[in-house]
């Protein structure tokens, strides 16, 4: 198991890595591919997780073989095959189109800090996965999905709440994904075994 780093980001054999900026702590699985990627501290991904144009934030836990972000082919057109956008590939003269690429790099998303994307989930391109959501395995994702709630299957709907409301307001309130390394290690025992209720209570007057 790798030991992480607070700068340098963990990264796996034979990764594709493109345009991707990395905050501390962050892991990268064996043959994961990462294009225009946004990776927050203690992200991580596991293998062969396939990330496009995408925001990862904090604590945000990817599972393997999902896909986040996968790009459209311009099925409005006549053709739908990419010799319309990566025309060099076939022709000596004439060029990729640029355009093209740079609304699909545009259409970026976002998963929320500490969300959990399931074994094989697809997270369609422009869709905001909530803080503390759960993406099941196997679901394709089409709607944004709110904080702490659960979605499973294609498409993905809601199965159930991680939390009630006023929990789920509570948590977003205390905002422990922002908190130091440090305080993270000192209160890891308390993560560990304390009910949500108590939890909050203990740490939503103090400052992290
Ligand atoms: C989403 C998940 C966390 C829910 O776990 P749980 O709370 O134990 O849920 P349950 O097994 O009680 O299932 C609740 C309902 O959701 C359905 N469900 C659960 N997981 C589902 C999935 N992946 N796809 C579709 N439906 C699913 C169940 O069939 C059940 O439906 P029912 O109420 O009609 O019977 C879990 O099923 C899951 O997908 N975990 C991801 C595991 C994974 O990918 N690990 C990779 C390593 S990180």
């Amino acid at each position: 198991m790798p030991k992480l780093h607070r700068t340098t980001p963990h990264i796996g054999p034979d990764c594709e890595i493109v345009n991707v900026s990395f905050g501390g702590w962050v892991e990268v699985g064996k043959g994961a591919r990462l294009l225009n990627v946004e990776m927050q501290d203690y992200s991580y991904c596991d293998r062969y997780a396939d990330i496009a144009n995408t925001t990862v934030g904090k604590f945000a836990n990817i599972a393997a073989m999902t896909r986040i972000g996968p790009t459209d082919h311009p099925y409005q057109q006549p053709a739908q095959h990419h010799f319309l956008y990566r025309s060099s590939y076939y022709w000596d003269d004439v060029r990729d189109d640029a355009a093209f690429f740079a609304q699909r790099a545009g259409r970026r998303a976002t998963l929320g800090a500490d969300c959990w994307i399931g074994h094989g989930a697809i997270v369609k391109p422009e869709i905001t996965v909530g803080i503390g959501a759960v993406v099941a395995a196997g679901a394709v994702v089409t709607k944004n999905v709110p904080p702490f709630i659960i979605v499973a299957g294609c498409p993905a709907r809601p199965i159930k709440m991680r939390f009630d409301e006023r929990i789920a307001e509570r948590l977003l309130a205390l905002a422990w994904w922002d908190w130091p390394h440090e305080t993270l290690r000192a209160r890891l025992s308390d993560f560990r075994t304390l009910p949500i209720e108590a939890f909050l209570e203990r740490y939503e007057t103090s400052a992290g």
